[in-house]
């Protein structure tokens, strides 16, 4: 089955956002060019790594308050250069995409919070998350979808070369990135809000890291951040959202021990001299 509603950029599917096509082209190559503030954060993590979560941590952060704003964020990829010139500072700049489509000086200006998950429990995410949607109009199997991730023929390319090229900035400016697990957010959150405040110089006291932790909380989220009701039945098909499991280990509801194998194979072949490490149970 093929996806609908996308456009090929540099190679690979991005989805449109809701514009023609060619003109979505446009605008995301246009990108590179876009005027980066030296306040600006970059949340940079390969789809359904806990992007929204992880979203709503850092503009508390850098916001300094403990609160839910009703305003749903817009990757950096969905918008238009005129909506990102004239939004507010303090920004969070929230994408998917590779460095190389990525304004020219986000790497050598801002600092960036990468977020990563296991890449089991990621394409599981992503296979529910386009079930789920209508503009993919997509109805498969795991099992196609599964060969889909592993030939890097899902939106935005392939998630082995956008983490490896993530870390290659850890080896090279490891003083501008930092690198959040899903894994640990879920486990050791509020640990994990202390180290971002550190790297972003943030005064954030036990309390307010707490603070943060509980209003992020999946069971808040998947209440106060889901968008208007009319919003949500015309992005989603019943009973589906951006909210729906967040937990560790769902692949294993899905995977067959074959296909477990074979991507466990699949990835130490493609991660060959990476220091990443995933954790796939809790
Ligand atoms: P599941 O589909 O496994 O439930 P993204 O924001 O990058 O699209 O990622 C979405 C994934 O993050 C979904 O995973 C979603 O449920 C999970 N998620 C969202 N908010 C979360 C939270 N507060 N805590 C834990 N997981 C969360």
């Amino acid at each position: 089955q093929s996806l609908q509603g996308m456009v090929a950029i540099d190679g690979f599917p991005l989805p449109t956002f809701r514009m023609e096509p060619m003109q979505r082209g446009e605008v995301i190559k246009s990108i590179r060019s876009w005027t980066i503030r030296d306040d600006d954060i970059l949340l940079a993590t390969a789809p359904k790594s806990g992007t929204h979560w992880a979203h709503e941590i850092l503009s508390m952060l850098h916001r300094g308050k403990a609160e839910t704003i009703s305003e749903r964020f817009t990757l950096l990829e969905a918008t238009t250069e005129q909506e990102f010139a004239s939004a507010p500072s303090p920004r969070v700049l929230t994408s998917h995409l590779p460095l190389r489509l990525l304004p020219d000086n986000a790497i050598s200006k801002i600092k960036i919070v990468l977020v990563l998950r296991n890449p089991k429990d990621l394409v599981v995410s992503k296979y529910h998350h386009m079930l789920g949607m209508r503009s993919y109009d997509y109805t498969g199997a795991f099992k196609h979808f599964l060969q889909w991730f592993l030939e890097d023929k899902l939106p935005y390319g392939s998630w082995f070369q956008y983490v490896r090229e993530m870390e290659a900035i850890m080896d090279t400016e490891p003083d501008r990135i930092c690198m959040v697990h899903y894994e640990d957010l879920k486990q050791n959150g509020i640990e994990q809000i202390k180290k971002i405040a550190q790297f972003l110089s943030v005064d954030a006291d036990d309390q307010f890291c707490q603070a943060i932790y509980d209003c992020c909380s999946f069971e808040n989220m998947a209440v106060k951040k889901l968008p208007p009701k009319d919003l949500q039945d015309k992005i989603w098909k019943p009973g589906c959202s951006f909210y729906r499991k967040g937990i560790i280990g769902d692949w294993k509801t899905h995977f067959t021990v074959a296909e477990s194998e074979m991507f466990d194979e699949i990835l130490a072949q493609r991660m060959t001299g990476s220091k990443l490490k995933f954790r796939f149970s809790d």
